[in-house]
């Protein structure tokens, strides 16, 4: 069984799609990771531009890297050039260059590819969650939900999950940026940040985690043949 979630940042997919797989004994897959996995490869390298760009050229450099996905205690955890990655891909700087990096298809194939096989590898089931996962990547899933919050909530979380001061200014400035990467996702060509039409919405703005994650689990075992 798959399971797809989408949704703008800092929706809850992650933390959600996280503990659903848990509950439900499935594989989570979080496609952003594979995304920042190029992103910190072309931070590294020194070939973001000084607008936050990435030359044509490097991304063809880029998409040859070997990014993949290894599956650590149920979930994957992004590897670049055989090196395991964690926190660093979560920097201001790996985030902003991920949603320009992803705007690219030779980018999008390879993340797709590895997100395929590690489908396939796992029968049992697996959460996956990004911007185009019952869309482009997994039409064929069998629940796909739709994650959303307003944007004051969604910076407001954010703030809380990196420890910060949640003032009104610093979350008018987070509501911001997510207003602008989202604006980013869902503008592009290649598989922006949609609903797919067969999706269920989960508005969190007023939810509980345990009630997000409830929802999707119930929504899940409903399915014929489910876990
Ligand atoms: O979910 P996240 O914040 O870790 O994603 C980082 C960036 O990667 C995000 O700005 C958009 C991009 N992304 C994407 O284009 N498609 C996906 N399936 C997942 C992420």
């Amino acid at each position: 069984m798959i399971i797809a979630i989408d949704g703008p940042a800092g929706s809850g997919k992650t933390t959600t799609a996280q503990e659903v797989a848990r509950r439900l004994g499935f594989l989570h897959l979080d496609s952003g990771a594979l995304y920042r996995a190029f992103a910190l490869a072309a931070c590294e390298r020194g070939w973001v531009g000084p607008a936050g760009d990435v030359p044509r050229e490097r991304i063809v450099e880029l998409a040859a890297l070997d990014v993949d996905g290894e599956v650590v205690q149920g979930a994957i955890m992004a590897v670049l050039e055989g090196r395991r990655l964690a926190e660093e891909i979560r920097t201001p700087e790996v985030t902003a260059c991920a949603s320009i990096v992803s705007a690219h298809p030779e980018i999008r194939e390879q993340v797709n590819a590895v997100l395929r096989r590690l489908a396939a590898q796992n029968p049992t089931g697996i959460v996956c969650e990004g911007r185009d996962m019952g869309t482009a990547v997994f039409p064929e899933a069998e629940l796909k939900v739709y994650m959303d919050a307003q944007p004051e909530e969604r910076a407001r979380r954010r703030l809380l999950q990196r420890g910060e001061d949640v003032s009104r200014e610093s979350v008018s400035r987070e509501s911001a940026r997510l207003v602008a990467r989202d604006r980013q996702d869902s503008r592009r060509a290649a598989s922006p940040l949609r609903k797919a039409e067969d999706a269920t919405v989960v508005d969190t703005t007023r939810l509980s985690f345990e009630e997000q994650v409830a929802q999707i689990v119930e929504a899940a075992r409903r399915r014929p043949g489910s876990a």
